[in-house]
């Protein structure tokens, strides 16, 4: 037997098979480009084309909305826990317990034929947007506000969380945001799910598993910390002392660098623009000067390009979103690809369960407790 390949971080190494997304030449959902996607598709038309594997026809498409619709419902019980959350717990901690909490209620939770598996991940779908909105309400002293079934599922985010209904111009920005943000292949929170549901463990115990790695800085809590980075930056004025100085102390500047994508990252080039037009469009020009500076000193001080939570941040900040929602939002889009995968895992499943090499001590001889 060839001896066995040890990568640090599983880098380069090729864990499973997937027919969901590439990001070879670009990244690719089940065979489109997401400039694509995201020139012409609603985010809802790509959880369709993820989910069942081909973009919906009409019918389709209404027959998906209409089952979204009727999913988009959350029992009184969890909107009172919602409640109970102490107040400043981040959202995405909310967001985790939630996920978990609404397989009690999911009368398919045990189910993990490939129709239950679907049926929960569209449940998900339109049930955690609801869960944050509500939550989010809550701890601003406000009554929750119901699903629009008139509304997409971008429409309902903001309509949901601010009681307003949204301009098309922050509907389009939010549901670009949703198309770029759904699926990349085996990244961290995607193969956490997909090693929770090998077990043959269920959906809901997968997506728990993948919105706790989704947090962490260094994977969706990127676009929460960017946000960091910019205020303590501040203005324009002060970009580039911050930065030559940040990187002379070794900071690692959040927003920047990619383990697959070494020469730039397709999704934060496409998201670039529309940042653009949208800061111009709400007066802050100086917070894209900013960026600007930051990203031409990153590029050439250290050759890293900017990934897609660089841009998001922004485009989040200039859609009056709270930096605690940044995150989260990535979870309404990822769950997505999450149950993508989860049933592609469960279609086709083999336990995923590496070695490791062993670092500890050699072969010791037992000693007495007396002894040691
Ligand atoms: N700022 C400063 N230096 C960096 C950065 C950064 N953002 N990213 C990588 N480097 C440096 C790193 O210090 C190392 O330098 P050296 O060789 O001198 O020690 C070199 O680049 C290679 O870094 P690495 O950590 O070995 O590379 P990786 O493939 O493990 O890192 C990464 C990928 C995303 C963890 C890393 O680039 C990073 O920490 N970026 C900031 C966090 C971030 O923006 N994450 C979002 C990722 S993309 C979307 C998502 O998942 O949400």
């Amino acid at each position: 037997m060839a001896a066995p390949i040890y990568s640090p971080g599983l880098e380069g190494v090729i864990a499973g098979e997937t027919a969901i997304s590439t990001v070879e030449g670009g990244l690719v959902y089940r065979g489109y480009s997401i400039e694509d996607l995201a020139e012409h598709a609603t985010f809802e038309e790509v959880a369709h084309l993820l989910l069942h594997g081909e973009l919906p026809s009409e019918r389709e498409l209404a027959a998906f909305r209409g089952r979204l619709n009727e999913s988009a419902d959350t029992p009184q019980a969890l909107v009172e826990l919602l409640a109970k959350i102490p107040a400043g717990v981040p959202m995405m901690d909310v967001m985790r317990t939630a996920a978990s909490a609404l397989a009690h209620w999911d009368p398919d939770a045990a189910d993990n034929s490939h129709a239950a598996n679907l049926r929960k991940s569209e449940h998900l779908l339109a049930q955690l947007p609801i869960v944050m909105a509500a939550r989010y309400r809550l701890a601003h002293g406000k009554r929750p506000v119901a699903y629009d079934s008139k509304l997409s599922l971008a429409g309902n985010i903001l309509w949901m969380l601010f009681e307003k209904a949204p301009s098309a111009r922050l509907a389009k920005a939010m549901d670009v945001s949703l198309i770029l943000y759904a699926e990349h292949e085996f990244n961290a929170s995607t193969f956490a799910a997909r090693v929770v549901c090998s077990t043959l463990s269920d959906v809901h115990s997968s997506i728990t598993a993948a919105i706790g790695a989704l947090k962490g800085p260094l994977h969706g809590g990127a676009n929460e910390a960017v946000m960091g980075v910019l205020m303590e930056v501040g203005t324009a004025q002060k970009a580039e002392a911050w930065i030559r100085n940040a990187l002379s102390q070794k900071r690692r500047i959040m927003g920047f660098g990619h383990r697959v994508y070494k020469t730039g990252d397709p999704r934060a080039a496409y998201l670039r623009t529309l940042c653009r037009e949208l800061a111009a469009e709400t007066g802050h020009e100086d917070m894209e000067a900013m960026a600007d500076t930051i990203e031409t000193i990153v590029q050439s001080e250290k050759g890293l390009p900017p990934n897609l939570d660089w841009p998001s941040a922004r485009l989040y900040y200039y859609m009056g979103l709270e930096v605690d929602l940044y995150t989260p939002l990535f979870v309404l889009s990822r769950v997505v690809g999450w149950s993508a995968h989860v049933i592609e895992q469960l279609d086709n499943n083999r336990l995923i369960r590496p070695r490791a090499r062993y670092t500890g001590p050699a072969p010791r001889k037992w000693l007495h407790i007396k002894n040691r």
